[in-house]
């Protein structure tokens, strides 16, 4: 039996990460869950951010952005940048920031994994704006490494959960992908 449950925005899972963007010539960051890959030639995220976002106003004059992915730990402060706004509150000063070529993409040095964009395309999709930026690099922390590749229990990212409002961790392996589908033939 399935309940109808309305026109809901239910996706599972979501990312919390968190978008970064120099405004007014500060550093600011928000919270973001509407968050995906767009493109892999070139590489590009997409992130959905509600009109009158402070964040939003920085990345419409600087052109650039940064995507950081937290890891659990981070789940307070990350909560915090998505309840105050940086119209209100400075939040600049709340994580150890550094910067590739571009010094208007501030990135976190505590989120394991860091997106440094350009915006592509800018699409309004009613409430909000669909900002598509070409990731121009990516970086990692080190210690996220095994054997020269991303180890996702070592980035440890926090996950967002739509309208329960949780935080969560990443489960158990349940299998490898563009594998085990190879013997699924007789479940067909
Ligand atoms: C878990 C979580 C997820 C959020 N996801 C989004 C999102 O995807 N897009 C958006 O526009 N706002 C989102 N928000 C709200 C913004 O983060 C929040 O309004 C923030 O204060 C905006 O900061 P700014 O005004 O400094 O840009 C989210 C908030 C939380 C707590």
């Amino acid at each position: 039996m399935k309940v109808k449950f309305g026109r809901q925005t239910l996706l599972y899972p979501m990312p919390a990460v968190l978008v970064g963007a120099v405004v007014r010539g500060n550093p600011n960051f928000m919270t973001a869950a509407w968050c995906s890959i767009a493109s892999h030639k070139p590489p590009a995220v997409a992130v959905a951010l509600y009109k009158k976002r402070y964040t939003l106003e920085g990345i419409f004059e600087t052109g650039a952005f940064s995507i950081n992915v937290p890891s659990s730990s981070m789940a307070a402060r990350v909560d915090y940048c998505g309840i105050y706004s940086g119209r209100s509150e400075d939040k600049s000063d709340m994580f150890e920031l550094f910067h590739g070529s571009d010094k208007d993409i501030p990135m976190i040095k505590d989120c394991p994994v860091n997106l440094e964009c350009k915006v592509l395309h800018k699409l309004e999709v009613g409430s909000h704006v669909l900002v598509i930026g070409e990731i121009v690099e990516s970086y990692i922390s080190e210690e996220c490494l095994v054997d020269g590749q991303p180890d996702p229990e070592k980035i440890d990212p926090l996950i967002y959960s739509p309208k329960v409002r949780t935080y969560h961790r990443l489960g158990e392996v349940v299998g490898r992908a563009f594998h085990m589908g190879k013997k699924a033939g007789g479940l067909k």
